[in-house]
């Protein structure tokens, strides 16, 4: 019971200090210096759909390569050509490309053409009509900075950017299609004639009378105050891009470039639903450590003092029957360490779990202390794709600990399956869902070659790490459970009310789910729009409440069914922790109701694929928590009474 004692009170520590509202990191790259004049890279990555910021909803799934042939935006010089960028940058869908602006450190350019114009086929004006009507907008980079539009958070009355603007706007329902940008950059003068970028944003315009002027220079006519472009669906549609840029003097250095990106939407809401669940923690720590220790402590006493009276007293019998009279845990001593049916599955499960589990943890770790910033594209999923890859040892170790434990005599499936069974469906949904995308000629496609360096690295890193994992486990001698199992199972009287299996799963998923579901919210707003989520302080808290949610609901859960004589809580542990997966599920459908409209079949299979995925491993996650609480609860209790 110390376990459970002691957790609070670092977490109390951790919600009275201060990292949890603020957005605090590192920078992750090093600042480039201009010199006045000196070319500032703007990069094109993908186009993205957003949430429409009339009803708030995400009409799609899908991006787009910027240089996809039906957008006709104006290619480089000797045509554009990609940006390496990081594994996770590639997984999240970024298609890092050069392009034609050519921006100069501190000169003002205005009405300026990219290239010639060019020309839309009906065909063309289709897709991009429909695009603008899906609210899709586009990305750029300048000096690794996104290209930003700027917002009004009404709740906390601040200004914040979200990166990339609008390919165009639906108004009276016509598309309209920006073809003009005006671009402001921000810069940082450090020295003299040394100059940093440290912000742009840029406002899009629909202009109809943009034309590019003689011959030279790329001179245009903006077409300012003019009609808007239109793209006719029936007939040739030529389009000039233009731009101009304005370069403005900031106050604002490098290293917080980045702040007003790091939004936290909402503030009351996180803190209002965390101290929520922390109250509902506090409630279960109370119930659990009132409840259990005390009556535990009773019964234990009563049990051992049975059981001293039966050894002095000859004629034992009478307490032998004092105690079977009394129903309850103690009852099942002679069960409860009786390996579960399915053990190898539950075992491979947990393992799973576990490493999961961690690479979660330190993920969140790492990024609460700040090495995750958003200025090094990817680097969250990339780290998590390492962490997950490394922790494979954990996996394989702790799985065959629990097989171990169980009695298991399938070492050679137990080795093999770890570290195959869980990845490879995974492995084989997210295949799935990527050849839909791939016929959608979607840019968020993962490509093939980025699939066999996951393959790789899954084959030459993790599957090792794992054997080995579950090779320490296996040779590792293991201590005898507490007490002795009989060699005749015994009946289980018929399970009643809330401790029948479907209404404890609901019962106690529900608990862990209200400690993780605003976070929960904004992760997929930010997974499925364009937003950056930037609230890991928040996220860390609601993880530690989480642990110990599902902990304490799962050994509540637990204590009762061992004193309704039903020892098969190995399982029940794992599945009722799990539980809350179907209810992350059963939100992510809600969320599908209200934030997103599909109009094509694949998008909701898309949608559909993720969440399940996503379910999935939660409920791995989740429910490795549940068993191994109750694993430990389970070896205390056993482990206190005196028997024999
Ligand atoms: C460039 O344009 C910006 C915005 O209009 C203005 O503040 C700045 O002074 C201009 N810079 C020069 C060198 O003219």
């Amino acid at each position: 019971m110390r376990l459970l004692d002691q957790l609070p009170t670092p977490l109390l520590l951790l919600l009275a200090s201060a990292p949890a509202a603020q957005s605090f990191y590192l920078p992750g790259i090093t600042p480039t210096n201009y010199k006045e004049g000196d070319l500032v890279p703007l990069t094109v990555n993908h186009l993205t759909p957003a949430q429409s910021a009339r009803d708030t909803q995400i009409r799609s799934a899908f991006s787009f390569e910027y240089y996809h042939s039906n957008f006709h935006f104006c290619k480089p010089e000797g045509g554009p050509k990609y940006v390496s960028e990081s594994l996770g940058s590639i997984l999240f869908g970024d298609r890092i490309q050069t392009s034609p602006f050519s921006l100069h450190m501190g000169k003002n350019e205005t009405c300026k053409a990219v290239c010639n114009a060019e020309e839309f086929e009906p065909r063309d004006a289709k897709f991009v009509n429909r695009r603008i009507w899906q609210n899709y907008i586009v990305n750029w980079l300048v000096d690794g900075l996104p290209a930003a539009q700027p917002y009004f958070d009404p709740t906390s009355g601040t200004e914040y950017l979200q990166p990339g603007f609008l390919l165009g706007s639906v108004e009276n329902e016509e598309p309209r299609l920006n073809n003009h940008y005006d671009i402001y950059i921000d810069y940082h003068e450090v020295r003299k004639n040394q100059y940093r970028v440290v912000g742009i944003i840029v406002e899009p315009a629909s202009r109809r009378d943009s034309k590019r002027r003689g011959n030279q220079d790329f001179s245009a006519d903006c077409g300012e105050g003019g009609p808007p472009m239109v793209l006719s669906e029936k007939d040739r549609t030529k389009v000039t891009w233009t731009y101009s840029v304005y370069w403005r003097p900031s106050a604002t250095s490098f290293a917080t470039r980045w702040d007003k990106y790091l939004h936290v939407f909402d503030p009351k809401i996180h803190w209002f639903s965390l101290i929520n669940s922390a109250v509902i923690v506090m409630f279960l720590i109370g119930m659990v450590s009132t409840i259990l220790i005390r009556t535990l402590r009773k019964d234990i006493a009563r049990y051992n003092r049975l059981d001293q009276l039966g050894l002095d007293d000859l004629n034992g019998n009478s307490a032998e029957d004092g105690i079977q009279e009394d129903s309850g845990w103690k009852l099942v001593h002679g069960d409860v360490f009786r390996p579960p049916k399915h053990s190898l599955a539950l075992s491979v499960l947990v393992g799973n779990g576990a490493q999961l589990f961690m690479m979660a943890g330190f993920t969140i770790v790492f990024a609460v202390v700040g090495f995750l910033s958003p200025s090094n594209r990817g680097s969250l999923a990339t780290v998590m794709i390492m962490l997950y890859t490394i922790f494979g040892f954990v996996g394989g170790y702790a799985s065959s600990r629990v097989y171990k434990s169980f009695q298991g005599t399938k070492w050679k499936h137990l080795f093999i399956l770890t570290p195959s069974a869980v990845p490879a469906f995974v492995f084989s949904v997210f295949f799935l869902l990527n050849l839909f995308v791939w016929a959608r000629q979607s840019s968020g496609a993962v490509p093939f070659t980025t699939m066999l360096v996951i393959v790789g690295i899954w084959f030459v890193i993790s599957v090792p790490l794992s054997i080995v994992g579950s090779w320490l486990g296996f040779r590792q001698s293991i201590h005898d459970p507490p007490v002795r199992t009989n060699q005749i199972p015994r009946q289980i009287p018929p399970s009643t009310g809330y401790l029948r299996l479907v209404p404890s799963m609901l019962l106690v998923g529900v608990l862990p789910f209200g400690a993780i579901f605003v976070e929960l919210y904004f992760i997929m707003s930010s997974l499925w729009s364009n937003r950056i989520y930037y609230m890991f302080g928040f996220l860390f808290l609601s993880f530690g409440l989480l642990i110990v949610t599902s902990a304490a609901v799962t050994i509540l859960m637990i204590y009762f069914l061992l004193c309704a004589e039903n020892y098969h809580w190995q399982w029940r542990a794992f599945a009722s922790s799990g539980a809350s997966a179907g209810y992350v599920f059963v939100y992510s459908l809600l969320y599908w109701a209200r934030m997103l409209s599909f109009s094509s079949f694949t998008g909701g299979l898309l949608y559909l694929g993720y969440s399940i995925l996503l379910s999935f491993l939660w409920f791995c996650l989740s429910g490795s928590i549940g068993f191994f609480a109750c694993w430990i609860f389970v070896h205390r209790i056993y482990g206190s009474l005196k028997i024999d």
